[in-house]
């Protein structure tokens, strides 16, 4: 499946034979992306990144205030719950320490385990389906009270393809709970292009394009090298492309943070000079006229 009429270039790690090295490719289709994506998510289970630490007991005990600090959810209303690209043990558990038939859907078989182990320690029953979430053709027939969305849609090249799959799979009046990174986040430059702080202020070195591939490397205190692409969304899209499908948006917020005093170029002291991320809180209507 084609992406784009043109394709992108980028320097990737790619394995070659048993190697896996520094390599120029170009992305041109779905396949490729996905390739190089789960290739860094393997390696970052492997590597115990945050996004792939398992939750415990001592999480499990806050799940609704972890997984719903602004109180948006109206939980008596859910029953079903579907985890969209949230694999790792996290949200998928939390959600089943409430009681809720949860399913969730990642790509990436390694971090989709990290949930099979919470659940299996913990005595949950969670449904785990390995899949794009570009397509959940997979999940077609079937209709969830809420899709719950953590930070993922920058890992895909078009946002409005993901909200057209979750309107397939979500009931009428269901809720979609999505959190987004700030798309400005994506245009500072990345460590190996070039400063981010000059001393008096972020520089920003890409524009605001959606599909724009920000080729995210770097390497671990030990060496290793990881990769995972990432795309800038407009606001137009991670916004507007609610609207225009007719989804109704109930609650925006920027998660407050930031400290000034931090070092430069930490997430810390960038979140002072603007948001990181930003949650939604959407619903689809009884009558979907799209
Ligand atoms: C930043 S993590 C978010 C979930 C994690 N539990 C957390 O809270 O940090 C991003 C997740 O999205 C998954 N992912 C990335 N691209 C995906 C895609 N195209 N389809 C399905 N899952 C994807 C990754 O495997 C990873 O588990």
């Amino acid at each position: 499946m084609k992406h784009k009429e043109e394709s992108i270039w980028g320097l990737f790690l790619v394995p070659i034979g048993k190697l896996i090295e520094w390599k120029t490719i170009m992305i041109d289709t779905y396949e490729d992306y996905q390739h190089i994506n789960r290739l860094g998510w393997a390696q970052g289970v492997s590597k115990g990144w945050k996004a792939t630490s398992t939750f415990g007991t001592k999480e499990l005990q806050h799940s609704k205030d972890l997984l719903d600090p602004n109180n948006w959810i109206p939980w008596e209303k859910v029953k079903s719950v579907l985890c969209l690209a949230s694999g790792g043990g996290q949200q998928g558990p939390l959600f089943a320490s409430l009681g809720y038939n949860v399913t969730v859907v990642d790509f990436s078989p390694e971090q989709l385990a990290q949930d099979q182990q919470v659940a299996d320690e913990h005595g949950f029953k969670i449904e785990l389906i390995e899949s794009d979430i570009l397509d959940l053709s997979l999940l077609y027939g079937r209709h969830f009270d809420l899709v719950y969305q953590p930070l993922s849609a920058h890992h895909v090249p078009d946002v409005r393809h993901v909200y057209r799959e979750v309107v397939k799979v979500l009931s009428p009046n269901g809720y979609y709970f999505v959190s987004h990174w700030n798309p400005i986040f994506f245009q500072l430059p990345l460590s190996d292009e070039s400063v981010q702080w000059d001393g008096k202020a972020y520089r920003l070195v890409r524009a605001q394009k959606s599909g724009e591939l920000v080729h995210c490397k770097w390497e671990t205190d030990n060496g290793d090298k990881i990769a995972i692409c990432h795309f800038i969304h407009t606001l137009s899209d991670l916004i507007g492309g609610l609207c225009d499908l007719g989804f109704v948006i109930h609650h925006f917020d920027e998660p407050k943070g930031g400290n000034r005093c931090a070092d430069p170029e930490s997430l810390e002291h960038i979140a002072s000079f603007f948001p990181l991320t930003f949650n939604i809180f959407c619903s689809k209507p009884q009558t979907w006229m799209k």
